[in-house]
């Protein structure tokens, strides 16, 4: 029905016939003659409808936004003085020949250039909001991503292979979503969190390299990087170590974003042990665009007459820091209140600051709350140490090491963003030496840190079983400018070793024969040495786009509470299919949001 893309006009083209679709973007009436904007996945024309041509220009003059029409016209230059150079097609435009209603279309229900529309509308007409060209771009990125990634994956040697969407729980950390079976009347399956267990016996299967763009389902709180499903580039390979496997992903996400979006990622992207992570930037995903750092001041805390700040540097698992702000002087009262009320919001119980209006004379160059609590030789030891200048203000956070970490290193992206420091654009970051457990203090039992089946970096198992709060696991994470894009690890492939961390994890022989009877006995069958990792697609694509929710690259998201609003599921299901499946309700549903 077309000869080009509206998008795809340029002066080249002069003089020539086409034939465009597409819908009317704007349709403007300039004293007589018509201009419509018509638009296209690839982009916006304008065409002019005049008088000489009573019967076009009768229908251009009738058309309205969103109407879908083909036009077939002469390309010519725009006249002098009207060329967009803001528009990719704008030096020329269509003299419509003529103009065919494919469609009629009801007034939208927000302009597509309006950017104050409320999001539950853009979802509700998810298909009026995609044809926004700003959601095409998305979109298509995010097909172009997937075609790099696959073709390098290809080139290397790996086998694209599905998995099971109806399967068992698999342990990422999240709720399931269960599925009822009608031929097992009261089982059910669940949809998987990760493809994890699968693509391990792929590799006793001897597949050797294996990915899958996999869709996954949690059950959990949502935010701006989390949808209840997403999907994963996910990836295993056997006969390879942790050095092996992160070259050559490192290499893949370089190669990614040169070809999508002609980005030159660093050469060698850091690297980072999780404890120096958490100590200078209080979490797992540092922003290191972000030249802020938290200052360990505890030992100088701990005998001060402020107890809030000595109980927390001598309790254990307590932490005392400093995070100086440069020229943070200036903040008012009002902004340090607002940004007590911030780390509040994450557990702080207060935000205590110096501000240092002249560094050289001591005492009586600082203004600050807690001054009266401290001797001069801690304050000289803290300015020192936090390389406090004048102008400068210094904050400090002290209570449990969590609560710190948390508030502290939220406040240090907060003040980044609001004051302007980040440096670059883009910066990458591989986190390692992650500890293989986590203590639970509500339950009292340990965590895995990243999932059961990482493989700790110690060999025998009394080693680990002796300490195993200490023990380090061979997993790493890939960070982007403060966004967890990957995670993944070395695996455990001796059965014993498998059962050993089961048991520490509090995971009894017979829970793990129920669970994961199936992995272990594949262990038995020969297991090679593998391991992998998976990537949140929809995070790197929000990444590469510049957008700051997943939302934004997922062409029908759900909402906050998990709903879908274009299609209204989750919905009741009908009395005979639950019937069917064995089910009573309960209790009634409540209507989604
Ligand atoms: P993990 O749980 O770290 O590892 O997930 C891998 C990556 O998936 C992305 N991701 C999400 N993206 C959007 N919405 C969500 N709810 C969501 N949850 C996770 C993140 C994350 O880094 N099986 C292991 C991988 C492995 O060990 O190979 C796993 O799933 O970008
Ligand atoms: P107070 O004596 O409770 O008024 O606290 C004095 C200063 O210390 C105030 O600026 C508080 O915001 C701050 N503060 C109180 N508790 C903490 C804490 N746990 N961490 C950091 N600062 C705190």
């Amino acid at each position: 029905m077309r000869s080009h893309y509206c998008g795809q006009l340029n002066a080249g083209l002069v003089d020539q016939v086409v034939e465009l679709c597409g819908w009317v973007h704007r349709r403007r009436d300039h004293g007589g003659v018509i201009f419509i904007d018509l638009r296209d996945r690839e982009g916006l024309a304008q065409v002019v409808f005049d008088p000489d041509r009573p019967d076009p220009f009768r229908i251009a003059d009738s058309v309205r936004n969103e109407f879908v029409v083909r036009v077939t016209g002469k390309v010519r230059r725009r006249p002098a003085g009207t060329v967009n150079p803001n528009l990719p097609t704008g030096e020329v435009e269509v003299l419509g020949h003529d103009i065919e209603i494919l469609n009629r279309a009801q007034t939208p229900p927000f302009q597509l250039d309006d950017e104050f529309v409320h999001d539950d509308v853009r979802l509700r007409y998810r298909y009026v909001d995609l044809r926004r060209p700003v959601m095409q771009q998305n979109l298509k990125l995010r097909s172009h991503a997937c075609r790099i990634l696959r073709e390098y994956l290809h080139g290397h040697g790996f086998l694209e292979i599905e998995t099971p969407v109806l399967t068992k729980a698999t342990p990422e950390g999240a709720r399931d979503y269960l599925v009822p079976s009608r031929t097992h009347p009261g089982q059910f399956f669940a949809l998987p969190q990760s493809p994890q267990l699968f693509k391990q016996l792929l590799m006793m299967s001897g597949m050797d390299r294996y990915y899958q763009v996999a869709r996954c389902f949690r059950d959990e709180d949502l935010r701006a990087d989390r949808q209840p499903e997403f999907t994963q580039l996910d990836i295993e390979v056997s006969f390879m170590d942790e050095n092996g496997l992160i070259g050559l992903m490192e290499e893949m996400i370089r190669q990614l974003f040169k070809q999508a979006v002609n980005v030159d990622l660093p050469a060698q992207f850091p690297r980072m042990s999780y404890t120096d992570a958490v100590t200078r930037y209080g979490t797992d995903r540092p922003d290191l665009r972000n030249p802020l750092q938290l200052v360990e001041v505890a030992d100088l805390m701990a005998n001060v007459e402020f107890k809030v700040f000595a109980d927390a540097a001598r309790a254990p698992g307590g932490r005392v820091v400093g995070l100086r702000l440069p020229k943070g002087g200036e903040l008012t009262r009002k902004e340090i209140d607002d940004y007590t009320a911030f780390v509040g919001q994450h557990g702080a119980r207060g935000l205590a600051y110096i501000k240092v209006n002249d560094a050289g004379t001591g005492r009586a160059g600082l203004q600050s709350p807690i001054l009266k609590f401290l001797p001069d030789d801690v304050i000289a030891a803290l300015m020192q140490r936090t390389h406090a200048e004048t102008g400068d203000v210094v904050f400090f956070g002290a209570g449990k090491a969590r609560v710190v970490n948390d508030s502290i290193g939220a406040l240090r992206n907060k003040l980044a963003h609001d004051r302007g420091l980040l440096q670059g654009e883009w910066a990458p970051v591989w986190v390692l030496d992650f500890p293989m457990f986590e203590y639970n203090e509500d339950q009292k039992r340990w965590d895995p840190l990243h999932h059961p089946f990482t493989a700790p970096r110690v060999n025998s198992i009394e080693e680990l079983e002796a300490n195993p709060g200490v023990s380090l696991s061979r997993a790493y994470d890939l960070v982007l400018n403060g966004t967890e894009l990957g995670g993944g690890s070395i695996r455990i492939h001796r059965p014993e070793m498998q059962k050993a961390v089961f048991g520490l994890l509090g995971i009894g022989p017979e829970e793990a024969e129920e669970k994961f009877g199936f992995l272990i006995k594949a262990l038995d069958f020969g297991c090679p040495p593998h391991g992998g990792i998976a990537f949140g697609l929809d995070r790197l694509v929000m990444l590469m786009a510049g957008m700051s929710s997943i939302r934004d690259v997922i062409a029908f998201p759900k909402t906050q509470t998990a709903s879908c609003l274009l299609t209204s599921a989750p919905s009741p299901a009908g009395e005979p299919q639950l019937k069917e499946l064995g089910i009573r309700i309960a209790k009634a549903p409540t209507p989604a949001a």
